[in-house]
């Protein structure tokens, strides 16, 4: 791309007073201009799963109208896809809409953790697993930008509630930090390099994100090398001096010259480096020259290729999380079918706030299982509850909805949750289904015994005090404009559903990791779980859950086969993003072996067994039983969907880097590959592990440096401290000391006492001196 501006030059021609004002934005949507230089405006927009392109009525809530664009499922949907061609597929033509509507910048994907299924806003995130947001929050930035058109990366970062958020502290240890918080960031900054990411509001170990140099500066750009803008979530900037020092880019939405009065009075004052300004300016100008080719450019979309895009993808994210005796799909239908639910009628397939999009068009279940029904069935539809509270006529729907499940063959019940019970701005009290919708499902069933459940939700509700009253459940997530087609094309069996659960279905809130920790008090959370989020709670405290992360049936059956998992000798460089369909694309060449050299390959061979066409998720669990730290007891980290025509077989081959295998060491400030065995299995959920192989891995022992307060314990454990302190040890002032190692139970209870404290305990006198002494040895 030639440049647009010659930014080196600009920078010398702006005034202070117009830096300081292009460091804040104008109205809701747009960056702010400067005609005398010709620095144009661009306008950015929600969202993650839908353009949400607003006109003069502009708000940033939702409320206010917006142009039509196509409603995709959201991001809770395409996570349970696990398919990362699919998310491309559909950031590319979100990325194609933003151009035809003149938008700069896409504001998604939002990959925040999943910590809590409380979370208000659990529907605009991926997953409760670091690898499956980064990689599918990858797809989805590459698919946008491969529009010429920005994805702007949220919230960064810790932002897993709706409480307070404007304030709310996340205090959350480094390695959980690293490890599960900022893990698919990470991946994302490194695999898709962002032209922007959006920082969250709240508050990190009580510093604001907006004005953390070390999240915004040292980390995100030192360390990742992120190479674009960072702009602020809509009214996240509590100082804009201070944001500005921390490497804040541009502040949203305008503050009417408020933040751009108080810049250019801390810089006349000395107070802010001019130089953080002209960074921030350089970088704004760069999202310009990065945006104008795309949206200068005359485009339009095909509407209705993207509609059936839509339904693709929705067909792809559906989780069919149960089928007794394979009730489904409804091929043998006859007679009637009894469609009960007002969710069949009038869909439930998006979210509320920020994200909420026009859609183009929207498709209803009944109206599509009435289309595809085989001739000669009919369907009789019942509403069954009204969709918000139960009212004075929930008795009257109910009746209707059992007179009509008596006479049917089969029996689809729409249960979901009402969208007040989801939105962004608040979190939920409770993951139950409303009574009423559970009351009529208990109906239907005393009447009915082939009854099927199909759920809307965005966030994971319970299903344990139900589910024995239905012989299948389609979980069909808020599937988007599209998704009412969807369901009926996997309920006829037209599709064969290959969505896997991308967060646990608990048998109970109380059962969740972050239970006795959410949503906090006092402007504080303390993130008391740890590195134990998702599956890595439940399998730590082997506690029994309704549906695994991972899991998901389909219509045919698979079988693994020859698991081979190979220490490769020849480490090469780590390929980079799984992302087959797009490798390179997007990718700065720096940051391509950041996973560290290939250590594991992973092969196996998985075949369709059954008789119809179908995916599967073949998912690598990797677990490191002998570690120095505590560890998971198994993580996800590989992961590929195949499609298998009936009776075909295809050799997975999946790869695991130097980063798969390690953890976050605290005290080494770093990544630590240990030396050992690592077991790695493969399966189709994290509880459902079909064959697993081990690797013996060479690994850098780990040699924290010693220091005055290291322990006996770990002096003996250093590869140089040791003999330093044997030889010590035998002469020293009271005699030889050597004989007190003998004894394994006395060594186990003084292994922990600093060599400090030991030395003045058996009388060796001037203790501080003597380790002095020790620790100028190790040195030397
Ligand atoms: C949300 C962001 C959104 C922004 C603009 C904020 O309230 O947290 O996700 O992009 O508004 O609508």
């Amino acid at each position: 791309m030639s440049p647009r501006f010659d930014i080196t030059s600009l920078l010398t021609e702006l005034t202070v007073e117009e830096k300081a004002s292009l460091v804040s934005g104008s109205g809701f949507w747009w960056t702010r201009k400067v005609e005398r230089l010709g620095i144009p405006s661009v306008m950015v927009t929600d969202g993650p799963h839908g353009l949400r392109k607003q006109g003069a009525a502009e708000d940033h809530l939702g409320l206010g109208g917006s142009v039509a664009a196509t409603c995709f499922p959201t991001a809770s949907a395409l996570g349970s896809s696990w398919d990362v061609d699919l998310v491309h597929r559909v950031g590319a033509a979100l990325g194609e809409e933003a151009r035809a509507e003149d938008v700069a910048v896409v504001l998604g994907p939002g990959i925040n953790i999943k910590r809590s299924p409380l979370c208000g806003r659990n529907f605009e995130y991926l997953s409760e697993d670091p690898l499956l947001a980064g990689e599918l929050g990858a797809a989805m930035v590459r698919g946008i930008q491969s529009q010429g058109v920005g994805a702007s990366l949220k919230h960064f970062a810790v932002n897993n509630q709706e409480a307070d958020r404007l304030r709310v502290s996340a205090d959350v240890d480094v390695r959980p930090l690293r490890e599960i918080y900022l893990a698919g960031f990470e991946r994302v900054v490194k695999d898709a390099q962002p032209w922007t990411v959006m920082c969250s509001y709240n508050r990190i170990n009580s510093v604001y994100a907006s004005q953390d140099p070390w999240l915004l500066t040292e980390l995100l750009r030192g360390e990742w090398g992120f190479d674009g803008l960072v702009v602020s979530d809509w009214g996240a900037v509590e100082d804009p001096i201070a944001a500005v020092a921390a490497g804040l880019d541009l502040e949203m939405p305008s503050t009417g010259g408020a933040s751009a009065a108080r810049i250019l009075d801390a810089v006349r004052a000395g107070d802010l480096d001019e130089a953080a300004l002209d960074t921030a300016i350089d970088r704004v100008l760069r999202l310009l020259e990065r945006t104008l080719p795309g949206v200068e450019s005359q485009h339009a979309y095909d509407p209705d290729a993207h509609h059936a895009l839509a339904r693709a993808a929705a067909t792809d994210c559906a989780v069919l999380l149960k089928n007794e005796g394979g009730l489904l799909p409804l091929v043998a239908l006859e007679g009637r079918l009894a469609v009960i639910g007002e969710f069949a009628r009038t869909p439930r397939f998006q979210g509320a706030g920020s994200s909420k999009v026009n859609p183009t068009r929207i498709d209803d279940a009944l109206t599509a299982l009435r289309a595809g029904v085989p001739p000669g069935v009919s369907v009789d539809f019942a509403a069954g509850f009204g969709v918000d509270a139960p009212g004075a006529d929930s008795p009257a729907l109910l009746a209707e909805a059992v007179e009509v499940a008596r006479h049917a063959h089969t029996v689809v019940v729409f249960l979901g949750l009402p969208p007040s019970y989801e939105s962004e701005g608040y979190d939920r009290d409770h993951i139950d289904l409303p009574v009423d919708q559970v009351a009529v499902l208990r109906a239907v069933a005393d009447v009915n015994d082939r009854v099927v459940v199909v759920l809307a939700n965005g966030s994971v509700v319970a299903v344990a005090d139900w589910e024995h009253r239905a012989g299948a459940i389609l979980e069909g997530w808020l599937g988007g404009q599209a998704g009412g087609g969807a369901v009926a094309d996997l309920l006829l069996g037209v599709a064969n559903p290959s969505g896997r659960l991308a967060e646990t279905v608990p048998l109970r809130l109380s059962d969740t990791p972050a239970y006795l920790n959410f949503p906090g008090e006092d402007r504080h959370v303390r993130y008391g779980e740890g590195l134990h989020v998702g599956y890595r709670h439940y399998d730590a405290v082997d506690r029994e859950v309704s549906y695994p992360f991972g899991h998901g049936l389909s219509y045919t059956t698979f079988e693994y086969s020859e698991l081979s998992v190979t220490v490769l000798d020849d480490h090469r460089p780590s390929p980079g993003g799984a992302d087959p369909a797009t490798a390179g694309e997007g990718r700065a060449e720096t940051t391509a072996d950041w996973r560290g050299a290939v250590r594991v390959e992973v092969t196996v061979t998985v075949t369709n067994t059954g008789s119809m066409a179908g995916q599967e998720v073949v998912q690598v669990y990797v677990a490191d039983p002998e570690c120095s730290v505590v560890r998971p007891v198994r993580e996800l980290k590989a992961f590929t969907k195949v499609s298998l025509e009936p009776g075909e077989s295809e050799l997975v081959v999946l790869l695991l880097s130097d980063r798969d295998l390690s953890y976050w060491s605290t005290r080494a400030d770093g990544w630590v590959l240990e030396p050992g065995v690592f077991e790695v299995a493969v399966g189709t959920s994290s509880r459902d592990l079909l064959l697993t192989g081990t690797v013996e891995v060479v690994g850098q022992p780990l040699a924290l440096p010693l220091d005055r307060t290291s322990t006996l314990a770990e002096w003996l454990d250093h590869p140089v401290g040791r003999d330093v302190l044997l030889a010590s040890l035998r002469t020293s002032p009271v005699g030889d000391l050597t004989p007190m190692l003998d004894d394994a139970e006395q060594l186990r209870m003084l292994g922990s006492f600093p060599m400090t404290r030991l030395a003045t305990m058996v009388g060796a006198g001037g203790s501080t001196d003597l380790v002095d002494e020790m620790l100028a040895r190790v040195q030397a």
